[in-house]
């Protein structure tokens, strides 16, 4: 397999089409520590990052992966500096709006999974003027994990639920996993299949911790930034070497 093969349009020869994951999870870490190697800010880390999602976006749709999510804010990084919290914010609003367009000829859905009501109310304008515009969209299914939290979509489907119950819409006999997941921020989009993290960590830092149930993890030592079509094409076919059993023997 030569690089040119690996980074054209094409999908690897040596990767099964009909194999391949319907929905592909990352983690998108290592950004800071990429800028810190090469003596820079780690706002350039980030910077770098949104050009690795793009080609990522875009590999995913050229190889036909339909459903791509990425982790682009938890609600722990709240927990950094307030300088780096505030530049996050201004680079997704920054980029969602230079990038609809694109998006819109491109043919991509996106949407955001998160608690996004406590986002800068000029965020929550791109983000809703991006999702109603591309929702008729029928390439690829983007979603975006902003200001996202496992422990907190859990929380809130629960007392969703709850209110449900208590004014006698629903029985506690009926809940049950479909419709606990109805509840879910990622409800209609089927669980990832591989989750890939860069930059070596082996942990979900509250990820996706009901959809990811029964994905295969990928960890590469690579920093996010550096993440190109190379090393997908690498998680992908460990994805495909390794035997899927759903609790079976
Ligand atoms: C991931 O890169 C991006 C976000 C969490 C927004 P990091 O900023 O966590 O990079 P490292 O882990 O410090 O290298
Ligand atoms: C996970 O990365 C969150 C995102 C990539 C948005 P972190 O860098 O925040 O995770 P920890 O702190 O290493 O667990
Ligand atoms: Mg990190």
């Amino acid at each position: 397999m030569t690089l040119k093969l690996i980074v054209s349009k094409d999908l690897p020869t040596d990767l099964d089409q009909i194999r391949l994951p319907k929905h592909v999870a990352i983690i998108m870490d290592g950004n800071g520590r990429w800028a810190k190697l090469r003596g820079l800010p780690r706002m350039m880390g980030h910077q770098r990052g949104v050009d690795t999602l793009k080609d990522l976006l875009r590999c995913c749709r050229d190889w036909r992966i339909p459903a791509l999510t990425a982790y682009a804010f938890s609600t722990e990084n709240w927990g950094r500096p307030l300088e780096e919290v505030k530049f996050l914010m201004t680079l997704f609003e920054r980029v969602l709006r230079r990038e609809l367009r694109e998006m819109m000829e491109e043919n991509v859905r996106i949407s955001f999974v998160g608690n996004l009501e406590v986002l800068p109310p000029s965020l929550q304008l791109e983000i809703n003027r991006s999702m109603n515009d591309t929702q008729d969209n029928t390439g690829i299914q983007f979603t975006v994990a902003t200001n996202y939290g496992g422990r907190q979509e859990i929380i809130q489907a629960c007392q969703t639920i709850a209110i449900q119950v208590q004014k006698g819409l629903l029985t506690p006999e009926e809940i049950n996993e479909s419709l606990f997941e109805r509840y879910l921020y990622t409800s209609g989009i089927t669980h990832p299949d591989l989750l890939i993290r860069t930059s070596g960590e082996m942990r979900i830092s509250n990820f996706l911790l009901w959809q990811l149930a029964y994905a295969e993890i990928y960890v590469t030592q690579t920093l996010w930034p550096d993440f190109n079509r190379e090393e997908f094409y690498k998680a992908l076919l460990a994805y495909q070497q390794r035997e899927r059993r759903f609790g079976k023997v």
